[in-house]
């Protein structure tokens, strides 16, 4: 069947669908970080992609970004969801909280993050005003709450290269600039599903308060193992909250 939206994988995150059938996708960019597997959801086509590979082999600035994304829209879907790990910059952002973001700050550098390398047939400049689509946020808030999560509606990622976690005064910088969550992967994705002409929608998962808390001594900075174990105590969140968003999702 063709799938009518994509979904990535994160962090801890490396299947989704049951019964579902491998697609090997070739794309101009490169293989794809595993093979897709789409499946049916309630009658709604849906495709799986885990970003980092199926065994976390890829990190955040190997991941082909390109292939991911052309593979998806090979594959025909018009909407793109991102579920991702991300650190809190807000003490009422708690970990095991969702944020459905509506702002990126990119500060990533040397991926490959345009379609359009070249202008062979004319100028390519697309606007990234608002990168999140606001039916695919509200889809996936109105899943949230519906499966009793606690949702954040909006809120600014900002997207590290990675992959070693932020010092305390990047931090401090970030939390001072009124950013929400921190993040390795969110950016060159929406960049790429504008460029592809997919809807797209971002989704954190808050697995930790990056380098801590003020005030708060006993809260330590992130670790590896956190994120993980946090992901690991939530996926079947995740998983529920995403089946209930693919109805909302599939009208475009
Ligand atoms: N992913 C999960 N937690 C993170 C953090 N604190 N910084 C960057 N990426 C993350």
């Amino acid at each position: 069947m063709t799938p009518e939206i994509g979904i990535f994988g994160g962090s801890g995150f490396y299947s989704l669908l049951a019964d579902a059938e491998t697609v090997d996708v070739e794309t101009d960019w490169g293989a794809p970080s595993a093979p897709v597997t789409v499946a049916d959801v309630d009658g709604v086509g849906v495709a799986f992609l885990p970003r980092h590979g199926q065994h976390h082999e890829l990190p955040p600035s190997r991941v082909n970004y390109r292939a991911n994304v052309d593979a998806m829209r090979r594959l025909g879907v018009h909407t793109l969801v991102a579920p991702f790990a991300a650190g809190s910059l807000r003490p009422e952002i708690r970990p095991g909280d969702f944020v459905v973001v509506d702002q990126l700050v990119d500060r990533t550098w040397g991926r490959a993050d345009t379609f359009y390398d070249r202008f062979d047939d004319g100028p390519r400049h697309v606007s990234l005003a608002d990168p999140y689509t606001l039916r695919v946020r509200r889809a996936l808030l109105d899943a949230g709450r519906t499966a009793g999560a606690t949702m954040h509606d909006g809120g600014t990622v900002v997207v590290i290269n990675g992959p070693r976690f932020s010092t305390r005064a990047e931090s401090a910088w970030h939390r001072q600039a009124g950013w929400h969550v921190v993040n390795m992967t969110q950016y060159p994705e929406a960049a790429l599903a504008r460029e592809a002409g997919l809807d797209f929608g971002g989704i954190a998962l808050v697995t930790d308060y990056d380098t801590g808390l003020d005030g708060e001594p006993d809260v330590p900075p992130v670790s590896q193992d956190e994120v993980f174990e946090v992901f690991r105590t939530n996926i079947d969140r995740v998983r529920t909250l995403l089946f209930a968003a693919v109805a909302g999702l599939a009208t475009r």
